[in-house]
């Protein structure tokens, strides 16, 4: 037996590299960090962190010195860097082939196209004619760099195409023109998959966005019909399979009125709408992508009871007092309440944790969430004063 267990390198310090760290200290496995910056969210677990940037190759190739298996915090590393790592005798999981597709949505569209995986109506325009030709009302997407909503836009007229143009011109981005689908609500089949073909997949999940921000998940998603949620789940699994993704993915997906699944994006990494399964699942998705890139056997993904609810913490006004003051007030009405910040300072809007509430009725699940996250958020504080 060797005396060291081998060193995972992690590029890019937001929360999920965070919540990455705390299985990887269960399992006594070493992480290695890239941040940003000096502080950063996932810097402040990881003592074994360098500051720099992920754009720069002779960075990443310093920092990944030593750990075969590389992982990510985000999908913005460059193609090339991931195919130079790879050269230099790295794995990159997922790797360069498979991570395109998350990081690019005209790449993603016309490969789930090709592979026969329904998705909205969608063309690549080039010029307000083309939205013009595609048909108002449409949803415009800069094909790269766009998260929690940022890079979509919903247009109804040519004027309205005059922002998202612009957006992509600077950004030397494309944009992608897509049906503004009727969904009825939307989903997410999370999955993992290790690099020996493993795969498990966790119930599929309802999603809430608010301004195009994750705000709530419920698990499992409620009246989803057996038939649908084994479709999402098959979906997910065969598009990573035949992506060759290694490591977690979500596929997020609209549920139309009348009763179809269509595919939105892809993302190739633990993700919001899996944070449930850190309280709520036999094995968290966290703990579940560290194993699948390590290519160790996958653990369950079978919930622990028969709900979970996962509400978002943005922040409020920074003036409002400090994060930490929710706690007092959070743990004392609900012993069971599970709380995850993520050491974020507070900017109003920005993602800076999360709770999560389990038991057996969904009603009472939602109530205690939504109103645990109202006491971080401020909102509960602010009103009573
Ligand atoms: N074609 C569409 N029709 C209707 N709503 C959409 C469409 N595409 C995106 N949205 C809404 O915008 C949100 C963000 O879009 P998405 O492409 O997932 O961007 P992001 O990369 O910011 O997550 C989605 O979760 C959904 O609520
Ligand atoms: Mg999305």
């Amino acid at each position: 037996m060797s005396d060291a267990p081998p060193t995972l390198a992690i590029i890019g310090g937001g929360q999920l590299a965070r919540m990455m760290a705390a299985p990887a200290l269960n399992m006594g496995l070493p992480l290695r960090l890239l941040a940003e910056a000096e502080g950063v969210s996932a810097a402040q677990v990881i003592p074994d962190h360098t500051v720099g940037d992920y754009r720069d190759l002779d960075t990443l190739l310093a920092v990944t010195e030593g750990c075969s298996v590389v992982t990510f915090d985000h999908e913005h590393v460059p193609t090339e860097h991931l195919h130079a790592l790879e050269a230099a005798g790295h794995s990159p999981r997922p790797g360069p082939d498979a991570l395109l597709y998350a990081q690019d949505k005209g790449e993603m569209r016309a490969k789930l196209t090709e592979l026969g995986v329904p998705c909205p109506r969608h063309a690549i325009v080039e010029s307000v004619a083309d939205v013009e030709a595609f048909g108002f009302p449409c949803v415009l997407k800069t094909t790269r760099g766009g998260y929690d909503g940022k890079g979509v836009w919903v247009v109804r007229s040519a004027d309205d195409c005059t922002e998202p143009f612009a957006t992509a011109e600077k950004a030397g981005v494309r944009i992608l023109a897509e049906e503004l689908v009727d969904f009825r609500r939307e989903l997410s089949a999370l999955i993992a998959r290790s690099p020996s073909g493993q795969a498990a997949a966790y119930p599929v999940v309802q999603t809430t966005q608010r301004d195009g921000i994750c705000h709530e998940v419920i698990a499992p998603a409620p009246d989803l019909s057996a038939e649908l949620a084994t479709q999402a789940q098959q979906a997910a699994l065969r598009v990573a399979k035949e992506l060759e993704v290694t490591g977690v993915m979500a596929m997020e997906l609209f549920e139309t009125t009348d009763g179809r699944i269509l595919v939105n994006e892809l993302a190739m990494r633990p993700h919001n709408t899996g944070h449930w399964s850190q309280d709520g699942a036999v094995t968290s998705q966290f703990e579940q992508h560290l194993r699948a890139v390590m290519d160790l056997p996958l653990g369950s993904p079978e919930p622990r009871q028969p709900w979970t609810v996962m509400v978002n913490i943005l922040g409020g006004d920074p003036e409002a007092g400090h994060l930490y003051d929710g706690y007092p007030h959070a743990f004392a009405r609900d012993p069971k309440l599970r709380v995850h910040l993520y050491g974020k300072e507070i900017r109003p809007g920005r993602k800076v944790g999360h709770v999560n509430t389990y038991g057996d009725d969904l009603e009472d699940c939602l109530e205690r969430a939504r109103h645990a996250a109202a006491w971080f958020d401020g909102s509960l504080g602010n009103e009573s004063e």
